[in-house]
């Protein structure tokens, strides 16, 4: 047995001895309720909570990959909410999508049909490196899909705004480029790259261009149609030709959900794996994986029914009125200022008077996890409703760390920006 393996349990435990002993686990965890984490849990209120929870354990075991053999519920659902997506998204008629299990997949899938696009156009023949560009701001799960796939990154820099520079990107387009890509909005900066001025790029160009709306593109059109400055970023800008959105983030539907559509279902169709050559017939799957849970389809579904239009202009409102607060009380520090105005919830700033990463230590200390850009040096935090009531404590305890951090006598923070 090697030295610190955890030997394979003997069985036989009940689920009260369990649940205490997995309650027990999370004595170090971050207080993600009561909004201590920057990222990775997205809450709205309660009852959308319950139901997205409850949607999913009624359908935990059905397996999506049978929807159209055995599972009739799960096929009807996950239409439904594909098509919900290309109404929110102004998808034309000839619009396809997928669901996927996550940011990281649907991005993966928009790229292998870019990628066999313009092979199927160029006829290069597999072997030949081409490339995606994209803004330095875009999420590494195209560089993730780029490893996989042998596709070289270019990334292109960002204007004063930290909005792509749309002259830089275009200036890095070749006759290798298989995708141009956009965020709406990236993840590090929280703003939306000028999709229409990269739509003309793409047209002009003859490339495909892919707008990541993983992080906002189930909340941001809300934020804009209630008078927010958030920009257009969809499929009504005729160069885009996929958009990928994630369900789990602020969608607020349970995890491992989000969406992947295209303006044309033939694009789709360049992922399907279709395949016959072993013993127990075709298998077909527009996305990587094969089982997945009916669980994530069915509490997206609900949670969509639940909110509906309604409810998500009043998560925009209540989210718009959450972040301004937070602004505000940011820029009322002495030395803090905003690295860019958010265009949904997702905020970064720092200080040109001192190193942001010591007053993200002192928050540390105070019990925040602390998110962190590198490029600018930044605090990063991406918001839903769980922060909205620590805003007062966040805010007393940001301002005594910039408190301490003036009085000075640290040591030069040795923190790293870590996703
Ligand atoms: C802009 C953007 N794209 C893609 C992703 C990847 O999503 P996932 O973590 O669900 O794979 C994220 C995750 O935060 C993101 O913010």
């Amino acid at each position: 047995m090697a030295q610190n393996r955890i030997s394979y349990p003997a069985g036989g435990r009940g689920w009260d001895d369990l649940k205490q002993d997995m309650i027990a686990r999370t004595a170090e965890d971050i207080d993600w309720r009561g909004g201590r984490t920057p990222l990775y849990v997205f809450f709205y209120d309660q009852d959308t909570y319950e139901i997205g929870r409850k949607a999913y354990f009624e359908f935990f075991s059905e397996n999506a990959l049978g929807q159209k053999r055995a599972f009739k519920s799960i096929q009807s659902m996950e239409r439904e909410v594909l098509d919900y997506g290309m109404d929110l998204f102004n998808a034309p008629d000839s619009g396809a999508g997928a669901f996927t299990t996550g940011g990281s997949e649907s991005i993966f899938v928009a790229m292998k049909s870019a990628r066999d696009a313009y092979r199927a156009r160029t006829g290069t023949p597999r072997g030949e490196i081409l490339n995606i560009v994209m803004p330095d701001s875009a999420h590494p799960a195209f560089d993730k899909a780029a490893a996989a796939m042998d596709l070289d990154i270019l990334r292109a820099p960002l204007r004063a705004d930290l909005r792509v520079d749309t002259a830089a990107l275009k200036g890095l387009i070749n006759e290798r480029t298989i995708a141009i890509v956009g965020s709406a909005p990236c993840f590090p900066h929280g703003v939306v790259d000028p999709i229409e001025e990269l739509s003309k790029i793409a047209l002009e160009a003859g490339v495909w261009l892919h707008v990541d709306a993983c992080v906002g593109g189930w909340l941001a059109p809300f934020f804009t149609r209630i008078g927010r400055d958030t920009p257009d970023f969809d499929f009504r800008f005729p160069g885009v030709r996929s958009l990928s959105a994630d369900l789990h983030k602020f969608g607020f539907c349970p995890k491992s959900a989000s969406t992947v559509f295209f303006r044309d279902g033939a694009d789709l169709e360049r992922s399907r794996f279709r395949h016959d050559a072993w013993p127990s017939g075709v298998i077909d799957t527009a996305t990587l994986t094969g089982t997945r849970t009916g669980g994530s389809v069915a509490s997206a579904w609900a949670v969509l029914n639940h909110l509906g239009e309604a409810g998500y202009f009043e998560a925009a409102r209540r989210l718009s009125t959450m972040t301004d607060a937070y602004v505000e009380g940011i820029c009322a520090i002495d030395g803090l200022k905003m690295h860019s105005i958010p265009d949904l919830t997702l905020i970064n700033f720092g200080s040109d008077v001192f190193d942001i990463y010591l007053v993200a230590e002192q928050m540390t200390a105070r019990g925040w996890l602390a998110g962190l850009t590198s490029r600018p040096k930044g605090m990063h935090a991406m918001m839903s409703m769980l922060h909205d009531p620590s805003r007062p404590q966040f805010l007393s305890d940001l301002h005594d760390s910039v408190e301490a951090v003036r009085a000075g006598g640290q040591a030069a923070s040795q923190l790293k920006a870590v996703y």
